[in-house]
């Protein structure tokens, strides 16, 4: 029994749907194990800008600092693109937050549900057996690399961004990745572009000192277009996937379709800090804000779901009530019931709301 602090940040699109479905089933877990989740909700993305004028606020940072773990739900849906240093853009939220809270290593597991083998648009007996876990670094490369800017000139305009990493964040990201592997198959995959790539081939020759400190773990390098092929053809070799932050963005989103949807898939980013009771960090469903789903009751809540299980594990540890949300996800799903982007025929196809209470319920 314990008394825990979770930063809670609906955001936009459908980011309010489904966090609020994740916000009662952690309820319901608080209800059955005699915890108490101190839920503080605040608003971020778009839904900020108009309110507060910027994509997050400072109280809404502070807030987050102190908490033991956030709950993001999603930011975004405009088509207004100006740079994400801008704070009228509501991607800033996310920027500024992996920044600030030192969210470098973000976790993107894909772990498939065998109902749902059919789900995937990927022949069942290719998917049979995949359970992968991408591990992005999150607060460098291209996405913070400076200068990142459009020159207009006389002579027409010319763009740069930076890909730079230092040393030391290569080598933080490549030990988290290899702890993670001994929790697991003990296999890892650095994925980078060492042919072309200067950020590579540091990438790569740090990956292979620090794999001497993890003797029993093996490790192998692919490149990112390989790696991109085998995450369809053999999706099931892979264990441990760690690689840059935007090969990370790129692989993750299709590694994704393995599980039949983005609304299956949850992630955690995970700082430096210790908090009393685990690592603190920050957990969102990887499928974004979907305006085009807003409003209607059709979200898939699993990803907001089995990331509210994730901050549970690592943030707060509490393993057990953890496995206790995957456990009612799959039970729910093995008796039959389905949101649109995983019906099948036969199958009962379930609202947003339905889908979270059923889940809670079952909690
Ligand atoms: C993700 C998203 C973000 C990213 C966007 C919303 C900035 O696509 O978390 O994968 O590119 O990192
Ligand atoms: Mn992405």
């Amino acid at each position: 029994m314990g008394t825990y602090t979770i930063a809670v940040l609906p955001g936009d699109g459908i980011g309010p749907e489904v966090i609020e479905q994740a916000v009662q089933v952690l309820q319901a877990v608080a209800n059955h194990y005699g915890h108490n989740f101190i839920m503080t909700q605040a608003l971020v993305g778009l839904a900020a800008i108009e309110a507060e004028g910027e994509a997050i606020s400072d109280v809404t940072m502070e807030l987050c600092q102190q908490s033991n773990a956030v709950l993001f739900g999603a930011v975004g849906g405009g088509a207004r693109f100006e740079g994400p240093n801008s704070k009228t853009q509501p991607e800033n939220a996310l920027y500024r937050l992996r920044k600030e809270l030192v969210l470098f290593a973000n976790l993107r597991p894909v772990r498939l549900f065998q109902a749902l083998l059919n789900a995937s648009t990927i022949k069942p007996e290719v998917l049979q057996g995949t359970d992968l876990l991408i591990v992005r670094e999150l607060t460098g490369g291209l996405y913070y690399g400076k200068p990142s800017e459009i020159h207009e000139t006389p002579q027409g305009a010319d763009a740069i961004d930076t890909l730079v990493y230092t040393e030391a964040e290569i080598e933080r990201i490549l030990r988290t990745a290899f702890e993670l592997a001994r929790g697991r198959r003990k296999k890892v995959t650095s994925v980078d572009k060492a042919n072309m790539l200067s950020s590579s081939r540091l990438w790569r020759r740090i990956a292979d000192r620090v794999a001497a400190d993890y003797p029993d773990v093996s490790l192998e390098h692919l490149l990112v277009d390989s790696c991109a092929m085998f995450l369809l053809r053999r999706p099931a070799s892979f264990d441990v996937i760690v690689t840059e932050n935007m090969f990370g963005d790129i692989l993750t989103d299709e590694a994704s379709m393995l599980a039949g949807s983005m609304g299956m898939l949850p992630s955690a980013s995970l700082g430096t800090r210790q908090t009393e009771y685990g690592v603190f960090g920050l957990y969102e469903p990887i499928h974004g804000s979907a305006p085009r789903a807003v409003g209607q009751d059709r979200a898939n809540p699993i990803a907001a779901i089995l990331s509210a299980a994730m901050l549970l594990q690592y943030s707060l540890g509490l393993k057990e009530e953890a496995k206790a949300i995957e456990s009612a996800v799959e039970h729910v799903i093995e008796a039959g019931c389905r949101t649109p982007d995983v019906q099948e025929v036969g199958k009962k196809v379930v609202g947003t709301k339905e889908m979270g209470g059923l889940i809670a319920e079952t909690i």
